[in-house]
């Protein structure tokens, strides 16, 4: 297995919805390839079509036009080499913490006390092995979306697409799963496409950054980041990737000075 391998082919992928009758364009001719390991971000406002970008390519959604190829296969359905991680964590309410964890690993014909291990491995690497019996309701909503982590990396997917993971979370708290799942990732080399509108996790977490522009949704620019991990976000490198981002969206413009007419 080498780390240059394709693990993601992305080919001219158009995907149209109709409401009220009236159809809509919402994602035009998105193409990209991502390499095993590799980390990128989609980055673009609200309404843009990341949701549905990452539907398409997890196979819950299927696009009008073109193909998502992951690891050499067409996807056609969603599958366990690829697992999505939401921004509200997708917990089952009524399962413990460890339940949780193992839902992934139901019906894998997997002995019960393997799948105990495997998940109790995997709550010990986010740092919640004491909290196994606990229900979601009990814990921070930083810790869910720990458990939420754990539950994803049992199935040891290929690909984990995050869509705005940390979204509902406080800063501390955001910087510190990011540099969770950061860690996690060095570690299980999984390829992760995160989906976020936050500038500065998108430069802090990823190798390449894909900018979509809104109407329909489109791949505007690609951005590599040059810089090593773990990356310095008060660096003046970080600060110049955050001015080249901001001036694609238009973010930087001096507001306008105000004349009195008196
Ligand atoms: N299942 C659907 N049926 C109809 N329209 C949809 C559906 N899913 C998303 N849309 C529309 O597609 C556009 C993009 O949505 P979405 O992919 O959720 O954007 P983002 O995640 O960037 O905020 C929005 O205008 C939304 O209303
Ligand atoms: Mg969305």
């Amino acid at each position: 297995m080498h780390l240059d391998e394709t693990m993601i082919q992305v080919n001219q992928l158009n995907k149209s919805f109709t409401n009220s009758g009236y159809s809509e364009q919402i994602l035009k001719d998105i193409s990209f390839n991502m390499t095993r390991g590799e980390i990128i971000s989609i980055l673009g406002k609200s309404g843009c079509g990341k949701s549905t970008l990452l539907k398409i390519l997890c196979g819950f959604e299927k696009p009008d036009s073109g193909t998502v190829i992951l690891n050499g296969d067409v996807v056609e359905r969603p599958s366990r080499q690829c697992v999505m991680l939401f921004q509200n964590y997708g917990l089952m309410p009524w399962r413990s913490v460890l339940k949780n964890v193992e839902l992934g690993l139901e019906d894998t014909g997997i002995p019960p006390e393997r799948r105990r291990e495997k998940a109790i491995h995997y709550l010990n690497l986010v740092g919640l092995d004491d909290k196994l019996d606990l229900f979601p309701h009990q814990l921070s909503g930083g810790m869910q979306q720990r458990v939420a982590i754990a539950r994803a990396l049992v199935m040891q997917p290929e690909v984990i697409l995050m869509d705005e993971p940390f979204a509902a979370l406080d800063t501390f708290t955001r910087y510190h799963l990011q540099n969770e799942v950061l860690r996690l990732q060095q570690k299980e080399k999984t390829t992760i496409v995160l989906v976020t509108h936050d500038i500065d996790e998108a430069i802090y977490l990823s190798d390449r950054v894909l900018i979509m522009h809104a109407n329909p949704g489109r791949i505007h620019r690609e951005l590599n980041i040059d810089l090593s991990k773990p990356r310095d976000r008060s660096h003046e490198d970080f600060q110049r990737y955050r001015k080249i981002i901001f001036e694609e969206f238009h973010l930087n413009q001096p507001k306008p000075s105000i004349e009195y007419n008196i």
